[in-house]
C-alpha cells in the first residue's frame, strides 16, 4: 500500500523512533481515516475478516476505519515492513468489536492501547471532527519530570510553558496528568478521555504522552514541543532546584493579546515560591 497517509504515517513512526521516543515497541499510534482514504484504498480490504471484542464501547466510531500500529511492533520498522506492523481495522455497527482488515500480515493485534486510542478519538470526534491522529511515545526528558513534579496538571502545566515562549501558543490548554496506572486497559482510557475533552496533551506518570492532531506533523510538532520544554526543564533543575529568572503571569497574559490565544487564568497563578514544582 502506498498512499500519502501510509507515507506521512510512516513519517511520523520514523521521526519519533529517530528522537528516542520508541525504545523497543514502545508507543503507538491511531488515524481516523476519512472517507476518500478507505475508497483509495477499498479493493485491498479484506472485509471477511473475523470481528474481535475492543473491550469497551466506542458507539460514535461505528463503521468508521483507523490505521493503527500494532501491538509489540517496533516504530523502527513501520517504514521497513508496513504490511507487518500496522494494520488498518474496522469497527463494527455498535461500536464493540473491530476486525483487521488490512495488514499485520504475520498476524497479531492492534496496539494494547486500542482502548485509549479509540476512546480519544471519539471523545475527540465530538470536539472537533478534523482531529484525526492521536500519538503515544515514551520521550525520557517528559518522563523523567513525572518523578519530580507534583501529580498537578496546573504545576505541571506552568512549569513547561515557562521554558519556552512558543509552549502556551502550541498547546493553550495546557497538560493534563494522569496517575501511574497499568496501561492497556479501560481505566487509563477513561482517565486519559477526561483530560481529551478539553486538552491536547496528556501526560501518563512514570510511562509517557498521549497527543492529538488534526494531522501527524501537528501531533508530532506537539509532542516534540512538550519534549524540548521537558528537556530544558531537566536541564534547568541540574542545575539548581530554583528558577532565577523565568516568564510571569504578566508576561503569559501579552503573550496571550499578541498571539490571539485563551490561556486558562488557572495555569497563571502567582507564585509565593521560586522552587521548581511548588505554587
Ligand atoms: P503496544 O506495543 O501494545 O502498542 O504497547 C506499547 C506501549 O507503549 C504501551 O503503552
Ligand atoms: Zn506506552
Amino acid at each position: 500500500m502506498d498512499t500519502k497517509l501510509v507515507r506521512d504515517f510512516k513519517k511520523i513512526c520514523s521521526d519519533g523512533y529517530a528522537l528516542g521516543w520508541h525504545e523497543r515497541n514502545g508507543g503507538n499510534l491511531s488515524y481516523r481515516m476519512k472517507d476518500c482514504e478507505v475508497e483509495e484504498v477499498k479493493d485491498l480490504l479484506n472485509e471477511d475478516a473475523e470481528w474481535r471484542e475492543i473491550g469497551t464501547e466506542v458507539p460514535d466510531l461505528k463503521n468508521e476505519y483507523f490505521m493503527v500500529t500494532g501491538s509489540g511492533k517496533y516504530f523502527r520498522n513501520v517504514e521497513l515492513d508496513f504490511e507487518d506492523n500496522v494494520a488498518i481495522i474496522r469497527v463494527n455497527e455498535d461500536g464493540t468489536k473491530y476486525k483487521i482488515v488490512y495488514g499485520l500480515i504475520n498476524g497479531g493485534k492492534p496496539t494494547s492501547e486500542l482502548p485509549t486510542h479509540l476512546m480519544n478519538l471519539e471523545v475527540l470526534k465530538k470536539r472537533d471532527e478534523g482531529l484525526r491522529v492521536v500519538y503515544h511515545a515514551h520521550p525520557a526528558n517528559t518522563v523523567a519530570l513525572t518523578f519530580v513534579l507534583p501529580l498537578d496538571g496546573e504545576i505541571f502545566t506552568r512549569e513547561i510553558w515557562e521554558m519556552e515562549t512558543e509552549c502556551p501558543i502550541v498547546f493553550p490548554k495546557g497538560i493534563g496528568v494522569v496517575e501511574w496506572m497499568v496501561p492497556g486497559g479501560r481505566d487509563i482510557a477513561v482517565k486519559t478521555c477526561e483530560i481529551m475533552k478539553t486538552q491536547d496533551v496528556a501526560v501518563w506518570y512514570h510511562h509517557g504522552i498521549f497527543v492529538t492532531g488534526h494531522d501527524f506533523d501537528e501531533a508530532f510538532g506537539l509532542m516534540h514541543t512538550v519534549e524540548k520544554a521537558a528537556e530544558m526543564l531537566v536541564k534547568v533543575m541540574s542545575m539548581s532546584d530554583r528558577k532565577v529568572n523565568t516568564i510571569t503571569p504578566e508576561g503569559f497574559r501579552k503573550i496571550a493579546v499578541d498571539f490571539k490565544v485563551d490561556l486558562d487564568e488557572r495555569y497563571l497563578y502567582e507564585k509565593t515560591s521560586d522552587r521548581i514544582g511548588e505554587r
